[in-house]
Order: C-alpha cells, then structure tokens, then sequence
C-alpha cells in the first residue's frame, strides 16, 4: 500500500489549488500521487440516487443521508492503491451543525499517515468566497469561518489520535501561493 495523505480546509481556503501546484512540481522529480475529491466519489453516489443536482447541496442532505453516501464513497476510496491524495474535509458544515468528514468508520477504511490542514486568515477565505461565482457557498462572517477553522483543528488533533496519523498544517495566504506550494510539496515527498 502506498502513502495516503488527508488535505482538509475550509470550502475556499484552496486546497485544492494547493495540492494541483504540489503535484505539478512533484512530478518531475519522479513522485506521484493520485489525487481523489472526497465530494466527487459522493457527487457519484448521491447523483445515482437522485437526491441532490449539485455538489454544494450535499451538506444540506439528512444527516443519515450524507453518512449512508459518506460511508460507501469511503470503502470505494479504500480499493485504490499507490499514493493517493483525498481532497476533502476535516468537518462539514451542515444546518445541524458539524459533521464530522472522518469519523471512524471512515478513518477505518482510509488509514491516513497524514491529514494536512490548509488555512489562511478567515477574511481571505471569505473574499475567495465573494470571488468565485462557479460555486454555491454559505453565507459566513469572516467569525464563522474563524470557528469554523478551530474546530477543524480539533478534529484533526481527534483523528491523529484515532488513527496515529499525523497532523501538519500548511498556511494559503494571498500573494503567497508559491510558499503554500512548496510547503505542501514537502510534506508529500
Ligand atoms: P468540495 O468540492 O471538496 O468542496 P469545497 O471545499 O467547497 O472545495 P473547493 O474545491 O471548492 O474549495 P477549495 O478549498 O479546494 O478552494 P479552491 O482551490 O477551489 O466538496 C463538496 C461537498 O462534498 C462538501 O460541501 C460536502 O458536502 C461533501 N464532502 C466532501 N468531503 C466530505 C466528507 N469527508 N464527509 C462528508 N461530506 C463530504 O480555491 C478557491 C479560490 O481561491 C479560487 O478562486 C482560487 O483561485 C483562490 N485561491 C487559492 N489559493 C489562493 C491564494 N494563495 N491567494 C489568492 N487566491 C487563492
């Protein structure tokens, strides 16, 4: 089984502008992962049953409903083998409140060595919010975004503590993709 690295952050913190960046310049130093959006394996599941028409309705799903998806996107996940990158989250953000993006069940089939929290400072995320019209986001405060962030801290600290991965976080900030790249680089060597 190769290495399987967790990138988490919050909806717009670019995650996965960060990890394309990483893997574009690992590639010509002969290191590969194959990159997998968690939202994508459950965009599949939950487009068979006919039960949302886009990826940002997801989080609005039943709670049971996005578990039911979450688990079965999860044991899809865990057929694959070499390196592989999952794109997704540490927490989701649901009219209920959190839900946790790695429960056990999921931790269970995936086995991460690693989850990588991409952050930045919340106005930031909440301007590349504002800018990004292709996507459906909530309407947070830059406070909420900030709770947001703390509490996806501390799930991360709970699967470190479940799984024996480790945590490691890397910083987004404007002006400063470059850096982002080359510390999530890095980590994936
Ligand atoms: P997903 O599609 O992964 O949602 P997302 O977090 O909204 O992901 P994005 O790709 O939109 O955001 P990003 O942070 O990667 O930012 P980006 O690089 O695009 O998931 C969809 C849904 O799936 C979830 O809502 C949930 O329902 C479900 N889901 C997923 N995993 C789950 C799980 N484990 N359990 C349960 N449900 C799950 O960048 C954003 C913008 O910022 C871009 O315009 C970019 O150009 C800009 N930008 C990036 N970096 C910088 C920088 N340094 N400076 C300036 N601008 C920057």
């Amino acid at each position: 089984m190769g290495k399987r690295i967790v990138i988490t952050g919050v909806p717009g913190v670019g995650k996965t502008t960060v990890v394309n960046g990483a893997l574009e310049k690992l590639k010509g130093e002969g290191i590969s992962y194959e990159p997998i959006n968690f939202g994508t394996f459950m965009f599949e599941v939950a487009s068979a049953q006919k039960v949302v028409s886009d990826r940002d309705g997801m989080r609005k799903l039943p709670g049971s409903v996005q578990k039911e998806i979450q688990r079965r996107a999860a044991q899809a996940m865990a057929k694959i083998e070499g390196n592989i990158i999952i794109d997704t989250h540490c927490t989701v953000k649901t009219p209920k409140g959190f839900l946790a993006g790695l429960p056990e069940w999921v931790l269970r089939e995936i086995i991460p060595d690693m989850v990588i929290l991409v952050e930045t400072d919340e106005d930031q995320i909440l301007s590349r919010r504002l800018n990004d019209p292709t996507r459906t986001r909530d309407p947070d405060t830059s406070g909420e975004i900030a709770l947001h962030q703390e509490y996806n801290r501390a799930m991360a600290a709970a699967y470190s503590m479940v799984s024996g991965c480790t945590v490691k976080i890397v910083k987004n900030q404007d002006f400063l993709l470059d850096r982002a790249i080359a510390d999530m680089a890095d980590a994936l060597r």
